[in-house]
């Protein structure tokens, strides 16, 4: 999602929508805009900025704005932002989610008419509570609200009555714009950048308070001085927060997405996971088989959990290839869980065999990045990944944030089908929060990924190696790099080389090992001797200290158990980028390939 918000001396209403069209990539699935004046006018429309009326007679000079991406609720007029308050004299809009909305809106109940399905209109009447006490100014109530709530956010706030724009960070950008006559707000600085570019940005814990006279921040209840900066950025640069593109911004985007996905939906301690899901304890019991159907990156994704869902879940799972896919076998349809993994939600070929498995009497179960998309509307159940809008076409933060979301269902299931306990249960999510940080580490290390993509882009042939887990990181790593870089790359399982891929194998073929937790690393280290005998350079992606182990790089894992594979997947993402980068690829808009693919 995006926020945005102005207070100067102009009349704003154009201001404020052209700053929320700016951020139109980082959501557009509904937006809306309150202008602040004697009384509060709001006006917001599902859909693109586009639909949006802006009432151009308005004399606001202070308004806040937000484009949205789904997370709770469907992209309706009803669940866009901003929102307010009972009396509609306090309007708020919020990027992120909160995780502890729901027991508050529980109390709020009784005295307050909520008018949509989301966690922010929480804020909203809890600020409405907290200007009710005598002496409470609008700083001084987002600030008694922010501390109440968890997960995270980034809020701005106007009220009737009350001077100027309130926001807040937690653990979700917010950037502050100082104009001469203006002050700007913003989730990052595309929303004005044509008007400044010097600008403050907020830290968690900040509550900033944006008047006429300028801006106050305070962090902890004090007053906490930012020397604001200047970024050289031009409007292209800003909407990719300063990456030069789309995907290397999406690939840092990671520890973030993840997060996300697992953000209000674990107890670690209790060992359980709650994702909403209609399938009760009884159908998961009698569940006989699970069906995966999906297509490039999400096939991918899919091949992973198939792997987890077959040990933690002990259900018999198959994976389809969308277009390949037939409902056949004498099977009990209600007993087979379809489930259509799709970051787009749009793909064509998963729909079809989607709507084959529905109409043979299969329950379904999407596993999407889109609220509201096409195969949300037809399955029996939807699980969000919550990875926000993916812009680069070669997907990269959906595929751990699917991966992510699958081990959730496979937990899920473990635990209604009695196949884990709750100590192995809390041990797998122990791993899984594990993932974000573990996924920056390996960020932090790209200077070494770089170095090794100039060494090798000029080479004949990539190959990649892994078993297990391994195996599909493998295939993605390969996919990633012919889709990006152009160059002929393929992942195998490490066992099938012997069996005719070796073939290829020479000096100019470097070869890419998955040998972490979860892949048979000893096994694939026969692989890579084999790799090596014949010449070839091979990059091991490790998170063991083999001795037996001779790599001509290695791109360090961390240990972190069973999500090692996903999280050395990013090593690949990372070597796919810098390659294509050397070569001077369209890395966000590769040829012949596209986004969504809705053609069969
Ligand atoms: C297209 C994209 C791929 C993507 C695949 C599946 O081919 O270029 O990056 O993995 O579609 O898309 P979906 O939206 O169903 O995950």
């Amino acid at each position: 999602c995006g926020i945005t918000g102005y207070i100067g001396n102009e009349s704003c209403s154009t201001i404020v929508a052209q700053c929320l069209k700016n951020l139109e990539y980082r959501g557009y699935d509904s937006a809306g805009i309150a202008l602040l004046d004697d009384s509060l006018e709001v006006n917001k429309r599902s859909g693109e900025i586009d639909n949006l009326t802006v009432p151009s007679t308005s004399n606001a000079t202070c308004g806040i704005g937000h484009t949205r991406w789904s997370t709770h609720g469907a992209p309706t007029e009803r669940n866009a932002h901003p929102h307010t308050d009972c009396t509609e004299r306090i309007a708020v809009v919020h990027n992120g989610i909160i995780d502890n909305y729901e027991e508050f809106k529980t109390d709020l109940l009784d005295e307050h008419q909520f008018t949509s399905e989301t966690d922010t209109e929480v804020i909203a009447h809890l600020i409405e509570e907290a200007l009710n006490e005598d002496g409470v100014d609008l700083r001084e109530a987002v600030e008694r609200v922010v501390s109440k709530l968890s997960g995270s956010f980034a809020i701005a706030v106007t009220a009737v009555g009350y001077d100027g724009i309130v926001a807040a960070r937690q653990d979700s950008p917010l950037v502050i714009g100082h104009d001469d006559d203006a002050t700007f707000l913003g989730s990052d600085v595309t929303a004005f950048v044509e008007h400044t570019r010097t600008v403050t940005f907020l830290e968690d814990g900040d509550i900033a308070r944006l008047t006429e006279d300028g801006v106050t921040i305070l962090n902890d209840g004090e007053v906490v001085e930012r020397e604001p900066q200047t970024v050289d950025w031009d409007a292209d640069a800003a909407e990719k927060g300063g990456y030069e593109h789309y995907m290397r911004k999406e690939i840092h985007e990671q520890p973030r997405a993840v997060r996300q996905a697992l953000s209000g939906r674990i107890d670690e301690l209790a060992g359980t996971v709650d994702l909403d899901l209609s399938l009760s304890e009884e159908y998961c019991r009698s569940l006989d088989e699970i069906q995966i159907v999906a297509c490039g990156t999400s096939y991918y994704a899919g091949l992973y959990a198939a792997g987890l869902l077959e040990e933690y879940a002990d259900v018999r799972v198959s994976v389809h290839i969308a277009s390949e896919y037939e409902f056949k076998g004498n099977r009990d349809p209600w007993r087979t869980l379809v489930v259509a993994v799709t970051q787009s939600g749009e793909t064509a070929d998963t729909l079809r065999a989607l709507r084959k498995a529905a109409g043979s009497g299969a329950r379904t179960l999407a596993v999407t990045n889109t609220v509201g998309s096409t195969v949300t509307r037809e399955v029996d159940d939807t699980v969000y990944i919550r990875a926000g809008p993916e812009i680069g076409v070669a997907a990269s933060k959906t595929f751990v944030s699917q991966v992510t979301t699958l081990t959730l269902v496979t937990v899920y299931l473990g635990q209604q089908r009695d196949a884990l306990s709750s100590n192995e249960r809390a041990s797998i999510l122990e791993e899984l929060s594990a993932v974000p940080s573990a996924i920056q580490q390996v960020l932090d290390a790209e200077p070494t990924v770089q170095r090794e993509a100039k060494a090798f882009a000029d080479s004949e042939s990539f190959f990649f190696i892994g078993r297990r887990l391994g195996h599909p990181v493998a295939l993605e790593g390969a996919l990633k790099l012919k889709e990006i870089s152009y160059e002929h790359a393929e992942g195998f399982a490490g066992g099938e080389l012997k069996h005719g891929p070796l073939a290829l194998v020479t000096e100019d073929t470097p070869v890419i090992a998955v040998l972490t937790d979860e892949t048979n690393a000893s096994e694939t280290l026969h692989n890579v001797k084999e790799v090596e005998s014949r010449g070839a350079p091979v990059i091991g992606v490790t998170s063991d200290d083999d001795p037996n182990a001779v790599f001509d790089t290695t791109f360090d894992v961390p240990s972190i158990g069973l999500m090692e594979p996903v999280v050395g997947n990013v090593y690949l993402q990372l070597f796919a980028y810098h390659v294509a980068k050397e070569k001077g690829r369209d890395i966000d808009k590769p040829r012949n390939l596209a986004k969504s693919v809705t053609v069969e």
